[in-house]
């Protein structure tokens, strides 16, 4: 197949993949064949959210599915009878995934089409998307083909046009505006959320999400997907504009647009806490992932971080894990984040929080 192979052991799935030698980065489609061994928690969470949600006899299509190893390891780990659909328009990534299901004695489909060609057999309960880069160019034809009471979901690597590094490209490709924050992967992936709520939701469809969270380079969301303008309207509602000043600190969230503001974003709960609780990790990463994210779910749509007070406290900056306390301990809600290892949410101001560590630290 061109370049060597290896035999790679992923949760209890034997995948044979090209070499990945010391691959660091999102990848590319420079590789003859995509595997990217880093992207390996996004496939653990992946089969912890299917086994919590205990879904049977699916129709499945994992629709860029490189060597197989993501639809693979559903079908092998999640045990649910699915049937499963893997295609790749790269014809050497259909000879793997072929290899790929003999060796864990798995059957499935698997099909060498364009995406768009792909869906067009049918509709599918649960759908896969893990471009290169933005998922944007899949979500017409994944919009038209998830069942009512299904699922989607979707992977981005352009996380810098997401997050607002190039505010221009946001604009462009996901009708976000953007300015700088000290949070910037939560309005990455809070504008990932939001493109693909507007974009179902011009079908009448509402796409409510299950778990969405950053992770090294990628960003990934999993939705619910059901029919119905209330129920896409409902959603809608959960869109806003987060604003932050940086000469104090101070952050907020408004329905409306204004100038200056990040937006809009989807300002709702980044999954649904009851399945998030659910979900058994099946690695040391993902157990750390599982256990912020039950934790942050239902907090404010932005974090802030530890060494923004350091100035305020005379150069002290607190512990994460004291910062939380002592905002707990003075009646707000407060939580680490997954987003930032200095980050936590609060429902308490900057102005506030600067007070309780700075009466904290004189105790
Ligand atoms: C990021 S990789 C998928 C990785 C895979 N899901 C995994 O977990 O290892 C993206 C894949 O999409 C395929 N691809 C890109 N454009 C496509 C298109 N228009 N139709 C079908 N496949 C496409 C590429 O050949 C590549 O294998």
């Amino acid at each position: 197949m061109g370049q060597p192979d290896v035999e790679v052991r992923e949760g209890a799935t034997r995948l044979v993949v090209p070499d990945p030698g010391d691959a660091s980065g999102p990848g590319d489609s420079s590789m003859p064949v995509f595997y990217n061994p880093v992207a390996v928690a996004v496939r653990d969470m992946n089969v912890s959210l299917f086994r919590a949600l205990e879904r049977r006899n699916l129709d499945a299509m994992d629709l860029l599915a490189g060597t197989g190893a993501s639809g693979i390891r559903l079908l092998n780990e999640v045990r649910a009878e699915w049937s499963m659909s893997l295609n790749d328009i790269n014809p050497l990534a259909t000879r793997y995934i072929r290899r790929n299901l003999r060796i864990n004695g798995l059957s499935a489909r698997v099909m060498r089409r364009p995406a768009h060609r792909a869906l067009d057999s049918g509709s599918y309960d649960h759908i896969d998307v893990d471009p290169f880069g933005s998922p944007v160019p899949f979500l017409p034809f994944t919009v038209a083909t998830v069942r009512h009471r299904g699922t989607v979901g979707f992977t981005a690597t352009d996380t810098a046009v997401l997050c607002g590094t190039y505010p221009a490209a946001s604009r462009r490709r996901y009708g976000i505006q953007t300015e700088k924050t000290p949070f910037r992967h939560e309005v990455g992936v809070r504008a990932l959320v939001s493109y693909v709520v507007r974009r179902f939701a011009e079908q009448e469809r509402a796409a409510r999400p299950l778990i969405a969270f950053a992770e090294e380079h990628f960003y990934r969301a999993v939705f619910h997907v059901e029919s119905g303008s209330r129920r896409s309207d409902a959603l809608l509602g959960s869109l806003g504009y987060v604003g932050y000043r940086q000469e104090t600190g101070e952050r907020w969230v408004q329905e409306d647009p204004a100038r200056g503001l990040t937006g809009p974003i989807w300002t709702g709960p980044l999954g649904d806490r009851t399945l998030i609780g659910r979900m058994r990790p099946v690695s040391e990463r993902t157990e750390w992932l599982v256990a912020l994210l039950l934790e942050e779910v239902d907090q404010v749509p932005y974090h802030f971080n530890t060494d923004e007070f350091g100035s305020r406290l005379g150069g002290l900056i607190p512990r994460l894990v004291d910062a939380v306390q002592t905002l707990r301990d003075a009646g707000f809600s407060a939580s680490p984040t997954h987003f930032s290892p200095t980050g936590f949410k609060t429902d308490a101001t900057f102005e506030e929080a600067g007070e309780a560590f700075a009466s904290g630290a004189a105790r």
